[in-house]
Protein backbone atom coordinates (compact mmCIF):
# COMPACT_ATOMS: atom_id res chain seq x y z
CA UNK A 1 0.00 0.00 0.00
CA UNK A 2 0.85 3.69 -0.72
CA UNK A 3 1.52 6.22 1.72
CA UNK A 4 -0.84 8.31 -0.92
CA UNK A 5 -3.50 5.41 -0.12
CA UNK A 6 -2.60 5.46 3.48
CA UNK A 7 -3.22 9.01 4.21
CA UNK A 8 -6.17 9.69 2.11
CA UNK A 9 -9.86 8.98 3.07
CA UNK A 10 -7.76 7.42 6.56
CA UNK A 11 -10.93 7.82 8.77
CA UNK A 12 -8.57 8.06 11.91
CA UNK A 13 -6.76 10.83 10.51
CA UNK A 14 -9.51 12.65 9.29
CA UNK A 15 -11.74 12.42 12.78
CA UNK A 16 -8.07 13.81 14.52
CA UNK A 17 -8.17 16.99 11.81
CA UNK A 18 -11.93 17.49 12.01
CA UNK A 19 -12.21 17.81 15.28
CA UNK A 20 -13.06 21.07 17.35
CA UNK A 21 -13.40 22.08 20.34
CA UNK A 22 -17.45 22.82 20.50
CA UNK A 23 -19.46 25.42 22.87
CA UNK A 24 -23.09 25.62 21.49
CA UNK A 25 -24.83 22.28 22.06
CA UNK A 26 -28.50 21.20 21.30
CA UNK A 27 -31.24 20.21 24.40
CA UNK A 28 -31.07 16.75 22.69
CA UNK A 29 -29.18 14.52 25.44
CA UNK A 30 -26.71 12.17 24.75
CA UNK A 31 -27.56 8.22 25.07
CA UNK A 32 -26.35 6.48 27.85
CA UNK A 33 -24.68 3.78 25.45
CA UNK A 34 -22.73 6.40 23.91
CA UNK A 35 -21.27 7.65 26.75
CA UNK A 36 -20.27 4.51 27.53
CA UNK A 37 -18.21 4.38 24.51
CA UNK A 38 -16.87 7.58 25.17
CA UNK A 39 -15.64 5.98 28.65
CA UNK A 40 -14.23 3.11 27.10
CA UNK A 41 -12.06 4.70 24.25
CA UNK A 42 -10.85 6.80 27.65
CA UNK A 43 -9.83 3.63 28.86
CA UNK A 44 -8.42 2.22 25.80
CA UNK A 45 -5.31 5.35 26.33
CA UNK A 46 -1.80 4.04 27.46
CA UNK A 47 -0.53 4.86 30.95
CA UNK A 48 2.43 4.53 32.72
CA UNK A 49 3.31 1.32 34.57
CA UNK A 50 -0.22 0.31 33.22
CA UNK A 51 -1.86 1.68 36.18
CA UNK A 52 -5.00 2.87 34.27
CA UNK A 53 -5.82 5.28 37.09
CA UNK A 54 -8.55 7.07 35.37
CA UNK A 55 -11.81 7.49 37.32
CA UNK A 56 -15.05 8.88 36.18
CA UNK A 57 -18.36 10.72 37.59
CA UNK A 58 -20.61 11.51 34.72
CA UNK A 59 -23.17 13.56 35.43
CA UNK A 60 -26.37 14.06 32.94
CA UNK A 61 -28.43 16.37 35.18
CA UNK A 62 -28.22 20.07 33.72
CA UNK A 63 -29.20 21.81 36.75
CA UNK A 64 -26.53 20.15 38.62
CA UNK A 65 -24.40 21.20 36.21
CA UNK A 66 -25.93 24.95 35.88
CA UNK A 67 -24.87 24.63 40.03
CA UNK A 68 -21.29 23.16 39.63
CA UNK A 69 -20.74 25.90 37.19
CA UNK A 70 -20.87 28.89 39.45
CA UNK A 71 -19.51 26.42 42.40
CA UNK A 72 -16.33 26.60 39.93
CA UNK A 73 -16.62 30.21 39.10
CA UNK A 74 -16.47 31.28 42.62
CA UNK A 75 -13.05 28.89 43.36
CA UNK A 76 -11.33 30.19 40.30
CA UNK A 77 -12.75 33.73 41.31
CA UNK A 78 -10.78 33.02 44.88
CA UNK A 79 -8.30 31.88 43.32
CA UNK A 80 -7.25 34.18 40.96
CA UNK A 81 -9.24 37.51 41.73
CA UNK A 82 -6.10 39.82 42.84
CA UNK A 83 -3.89 38.80 40.15
CA UNK A 84 -1.99 41.54 38.21
CA UNK A 85 -1.68 39.48 35.25
CA UNK A 86 -3.06 41.45 32.06
CA UNK A 87 -4.30 38.14 30.53
CA UNK A 88 -5.98 36.63 33.93
CA UNK A 89 -7.60 40.22 34.31
CA UNK A 90 -9.68 39.64 30.96
CA UNK A 91 -10.25 35.97 32.75
CA UNK A 92 -11.98 37.60 35.92
CA UNK A 93 -13.80 39.82 34.28
CA UNK A 94 -15.55 36.76 31.96
CA UNK A 95 -15.48 34.92 35.28
CA UNK A 96 -17.04 37.28 37.73
CA UNK A 97 -20.11 37.62 34.97
CA UNK A 98 -23.17 36.63 35.93
CA UNK A 99 -24.02 35.48 32.40
CA UNK A 100 -20.55 33.24 31.58
CA UNK A 101 -21.94 29.51 32.02
CA UNK A 102 -18.26 28.04 31.51
CA UNK A 103 -20.03 24.47 30.44
CA UNK A 104 -21.72 26.16 27.93
CA UNK A 105 -25.44 24.63 28.90
CA UNK A 106 -23.70 21.34 28.03
CA UNK A 107 -26.12 18.47 28.50
CA UNK A 108 -23.20 16.18 29.71
CA UNK A 109 -20.20 16.35 32.16
CA UNK A 110 -17.84 14.00 32.89
CA UNK A 111 -14.83 14.58 35.24
CA UNK A 112 -12.10 12.43 34.53
CA UNK A 113 -10.26 11.80 38.44
CA UNK A 114 -7.10 10.22 38.46
CA UNK A 115 -6.69 7.47 41.78
CA UNK A 116 -4.40 8.20 44.37
CA UNK A 117 -1.98 4.76 43.27
CA UNK A 118 -0.87 6.72 40.20
CA UNK A 119 2.59 6.58 38.68
CA UNK A 120 1.59 9.65 36.35
CA UNK A 121 -2.12 9.86 36.92
CA UNK A 122 -1.89 13.70 34.82
CA UNK A 123 -0.46 12.43 32.05
CA UNK A 124 -2.57 8.94 31.54
CA UNK A 125 -5.48 10.99 32.54
CA UNK A 126 -5.23 13.40 29.91
CA UNK A 127 -4.43 11.25 27.33
CA UNK A 128 -7.66 9.58 28.28
CA UNK A 129 -9.61 12.55 27.47
CA UNK A 130 -8.29 13.01 24.24
CA UNK A 131 -9.02 9.39 24.10
CA UNK A 132 -12.76 10.90 24.54
CA UNK A 133 -12.85 13.88 23.04
CA UNK A 134 -11.86 11.72 19.15
CA UNK A 135 -14.05 8.86 20.55
CA UNK A 136 -17.03 11.45 21.09
CA UNK A 137 -16.18 13.44 17.67
CA UNK A 138 -16.21 10.00 15.55
CA UNK A 139 -20.28 9.43 16.92
CA UNK A 140 -21.20 12.96 16.29
CA UNK A 141 -20.72 14.51 19.42
CA UNK A 142 -18.93 17.45 20.37
CA UNK A 143 -16.80 17.92 23.12
CA UNK A 144 -14.43 20.70 25.45
CA UNK A 145 -12.18 20.64 27.97
CA UNK A 146 -13.42 22.97 30.75
CA UNK A 147 -9.86 23.57 32.71
CA UNK A 148 -11.97 26.99 34.06
CA UNK A 149 -13.44 24.28 36.18
CA UNK A 150 -10.18 22.88 37.60
CA UNK A 151 -11.34 24.86 41.09
CA UNK A 152 -13.74 21.93 41.35
CA UNK A 153 -10.90 19.57 42.39
CA UNK A 154 -9.91 21.20 44.84
CA UNK A 155 -13.52 22.00 47.07
CA UNK A 156 -13.71 19.35 49.74
CA UNK A 157 -17.33 20.18 49.45
CA UNK A 158 -17.91 19.26 45.85
CA UNK A 159 -16.11 16.07 46.30
CA UNK A 160 -18.02 15.04 48.92
CA UNK A 161 -21.66 16.17 47.49
CA UNK A 162 -20.32 14.26 44.33
CA UNK A 163 -18.50 10.84 46.79
CA UNK A 164 -15.37 10.98 45.24
CA UNK A 165 -12.75 10.74 47.84
CA UNK A 166 -10.58 13.50 49.02
CA UNK A 167 -7.36 12.45 47.63
CA UNK A 168 -8.51 12.07 44.35
CA UNK A 169 -7.16 14.44 41.55
CA UNK A 170 -9.46 16.16 39.18
CA UNK A 171 -7.28 16.15 35.62
CA UNK A 172 -9.90 16.87 32.78
CA UNK A 173 -13.15 18.61 33.26
CA UNK A 174 -14.75 17.61 29.67
CA UNK A 175 -18.39 18.87 28.60
CA UNK A 176 -20.35 16.42 25.60
CA UNK A 177 -23.19 17.11 23.71
CA UNK A 178 -24.71 17.22 19.94
CA UNK A 179 -23.05 20.25 18.27
CA UNK A 180 -25.80 22.95 17.47
CA UNK A 181 -24.59 23.64 14.24
CA UNK A 182 -22.23 22.05 12.17
CA UNK A 183 -18.18 23.41 13.51
CA UNK A 184 -16.32 25.20 11.43
CA UNK A 185 -12.89 23.80 10.52
CA UNK A 186 -10.22 23.43 12.84
CA UNK A 187 -8.10 26.51 13.13
CA UNK A 188 -5.05 26.72 10.84
CA UNK A 189 -2.20 24.83 13.15
CA UNK A 190 1.37 25.88 13.51
CA UNK A 191 3.53 24.03 11.19
CA UNK A 192 6.77 25.04 12.68
CA UNK A 193 6.94 22.94 15.14
CA UNK A 194 9.67 20.18 14.63
CA UNK A 195 12.92 21.74 16.11
CA UNK A 196 15.52 19.49 14.09
CA UNK A 197 15.16 16.17 12.07
CA UNK A 198 18.04 13.95 13.41
CA UNK A 199 19.14 11.30 11.19
C1 LIG B 1 -6.10 21.99 29.27
C2 LIG B 1 -7.17 22.71 28.46
C3 LIG B 1 -8.01 23.61 29.09
C4 LIG B 1 -9.03 24.24 28.36
N1 LIG B 1 -9.89 25.05 29.01
C5 LIG B 1 -10.92 25.61 28.34
C6 LIG B 1 -11.93 26.35 29.04
O1 LIG B 1 -11.91 26.50 30.27
N2 LIG B 1 -12.94 26.87 28.32
C7 LIG B 1 -13.03 26.72 26.95
O2 LIG B 1 -13.98 27.23 26.35
N3 LIG B 1 -12.09 26.00 26.25
C8 LIG B 1 -11.06 25.43 26.92
N4 LIG B 1 -10.15 24.65 26.25
C9 LIG B 1 -10.29 24.45 24.80
C10 LIG B 1 -9.23 25.25 24.01
O3 LIG B 1 -9.58 26.61 24.03
C11 LIG B 1 -9.16 24.70 22.57
O4 LIG B 1 -8.75 23.36 22.59
C12 LIG B 1 -8.19 25.51 21.69
O5 LIG B 1 -8.66 26.82 21.51
C13 LIG B 1 -8.00 24.87 20.31
O6 LIG B 1 -9.23 24.72 19.63
P1 LIG B 1 -9.76 23.31 19.12
O7 LIG B 1 -9.90 22.40 20.33
O8 LIG B 1 -11.08 23.60 18.44
O9 LIG B 1 -8.74 22.75 18.16
C14 LIG B 1 -9.15 24.01 26.95
C15 LIG B 1 -8.29 23.09 26.34
C16 LIG B 1 -7.32 22.44 27.08
C17 LIG B 1 -6.45 21.40 26.39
Amino acid sequence: MSLVDLKTDNPVLSNIYSRRSIRNFTPEPVPDEIIEEIIKAGTYAPSAVNKQPWRFVIVKNRELIHRYAEQAKKGWLKLYQGSDDPERQGLVKFMSSLKTDIFYDAPVLVLVFSSPDAFRGDIDCTLAAGNMMLAAHSMGIGSCWIGLAMALGSDPAFLEEIGVPQDYKLIAPLIFGYPEKKSPRAPARNRDVVLKWIE
